[in-house]
């Protein structure tokens, strides 16, 4: 019996991946949201180099690390076969992350999605070919799901993509196959569920719900919500995205992997959680629902657990707080910190009085002691009272219990415990 575990044990981590340093990695889409949090990460231990045509990425997401001595950074589109062959010469992997990544605009251009998500992967997978570059771990999405109804997505479903963007990633994810079966490349595919986190843009016109609501939040502003707001999510911070892309690339894993937090939250559950976390009170707007939008989204991550150790470590709410600080960092370095915003520097204040480089909730216990809840003022007539509780639908939605809410109370300013349902951001706690 003994015997047999410790078998099971070894088989199991076996499939793990095994820690390397000093690879020369290629990363498509570097100046991306994603793409620059994954360069970042690598740069501690190997060679990157960065191939992104600005589209949608930012320079500004790599400012750091242009000029990092293992850090090379090419200018160029992924739809260019010999700059990619160029690039890949003598590399140890390549992880692809550049596409035209929204499903609106996707609907709008789906000849330029066609050629960017799907001529760009094809290309990417033959340079990696004719470079002998062993590895492929690509980025594709959830998107591929569809609206089945069945949850959680697993990957053995059938795909239904509803948007041009979708198909794309799909047919991405077909070349991978293909090509792992003809060329003897590893690929493995991730289809990331909803990714939030520092870097992602809120001013696209095609921008994710999270750093939206953060913009709007601290501008003092309603969230915006196309649709019920009913529609869920299965969010994951960046960070952990970034593990298992490396997760991916450093096992022996092939195939197709649902990445995700393996949890669905409504945008009207997010909603309240940020304007608890923020202290701001503001009952969300609605819009129509948009096109080529899914309803539901909740993914089975047990594949990608098995086959290179992958499970995620930040919560949703954790993952919030560092988007936040993130955005408010940003601000100040822009010159634009407003009187009402958290002053970045108790940040690091409290980090330094705490003795921790996460944050936690200790830190933010401290941060919002500190600012008494100066995050954003909550516009209200004079004759109303102030709020004493921020009421969360059905227990923290992004956390769960209530606890966690204690802690982030700040002594003398709001006490929170108490929750009700969706849009009702501020009662009286009398
Ligand atoms: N953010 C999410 O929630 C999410 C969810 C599912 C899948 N994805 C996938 O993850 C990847 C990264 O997405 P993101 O959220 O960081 O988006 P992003 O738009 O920030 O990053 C995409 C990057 O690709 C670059 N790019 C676009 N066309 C290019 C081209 N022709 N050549 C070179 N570079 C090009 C852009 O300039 C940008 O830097 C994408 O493949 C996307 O489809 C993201």
């Amino acid at each position: 019996m003994v015997l047999l575990l410790f078998v099971l044990l070894r088989q199991r981590s076996n499939r793990r991946s095994t820690y390397r340093i000093g690879m020369r990695y290629i990363v498509t889409g570097g100046a991306g949201f994603i793409g620059s949090n994954l360069a970042e990460r690598l740069a501690r231990d190997h060679d990157v180099v960065i191939i992104d045509n600005l589209t949608t990425g930012r320079r500004e997401n790599i400012e750091h690390l242009i000029g990092h001595p293992r850090v090379t950074f090419i200018e160029g589109s992924v739809t260019d076969l010999d700059l990619l062959t160029d690039a890949c010469a003598g590399a140890d992997g390549i992880f692809h992350q550049a596409a035209i990544a929204s499903v609106p605009r996707s609907v709008e251009k789906p000849l330029e999605t066609n050629a960017v998500n799907v001529g760009g992967t094809v290309n990417v997978l033959w340079a990696a070919k004719e470079c002998g570059v062993p590895t492929v771990v690509a980025a594709s999405t959830s998107a591929i799901y569809g609206d089945d109804p069945v949850f959680p997505k697993h990957e053995t479903m059938a795909p239904t993509p509803l948007s041009p963007y979708a198909v794309s990633k799909l047919a991405g994810e077909y070349y991978g196959k293909v090509f792992s079966d003809l060329y003897g490349i590893r690929t493995a595919f991730l289809r990331y569920f909803n990714v939030f986190g520092p870097r992602q843009d809120p001013n696209s016109e095609y921008a994710a719900v999270i750093p939206k609501f953060v913009t709007r939040l601290l501008a003092g502003k309603p969230p915006i919500i196309y649709g019920d707001g009913e529609q869920t999510r299965d969010f994951i911070f960046v960070a952990d995205v970034v593990r298992a892309n490396i997760q991916a690339m450093e096992g022996d894993a092939r195939g197709v992997f649902n990445i995700a937090g393996g949890r669905r939250i409504s945008l009207n559950e997010l909603a309240a959680c940020l304007c608890g976390i923020t202290g701001m009170h503001a009952r969300p707007l609605y819009g129509p629902p948009r096109a080529g939008d899914v309803r539901d989204s909740l993914a089975d991550i047990s594949r990608a657990r098995d086959a290179f150790g992958f499970s995620p470590r930040n919560t949703v709410d954790e993952g919030l707080r560092e988007t936040l600080v993130s955005s408010l960092q940003k601000d100040l370095q822009r010159g634009r910190q407003r009187r009402d915003h958290v002053k970045v520097v108790e940040v690091y204040q409290c980090r330094r009085e705490v003795g921790v480089r996460r944050l936690s909730w200790r830190i933010w216990a401290c941060l919002l002691h500190r600012t008494k809840n100066t995050v954003v003022p909550t516009p209200r007539p004079a004759s109303s009272p102030p709020p004493k509780c921020v009421a969360i639908a059905g227990g923290n939605p992004c956390y769960g219990h209530v606890r966690s809410a204690r802690a982030l109370t700040p002594a003398g300013g709001h006490t929170c415990a108490r929750y009700t349902r969706p849009q009702t951001h501020a009662v009286n706690s009398n």
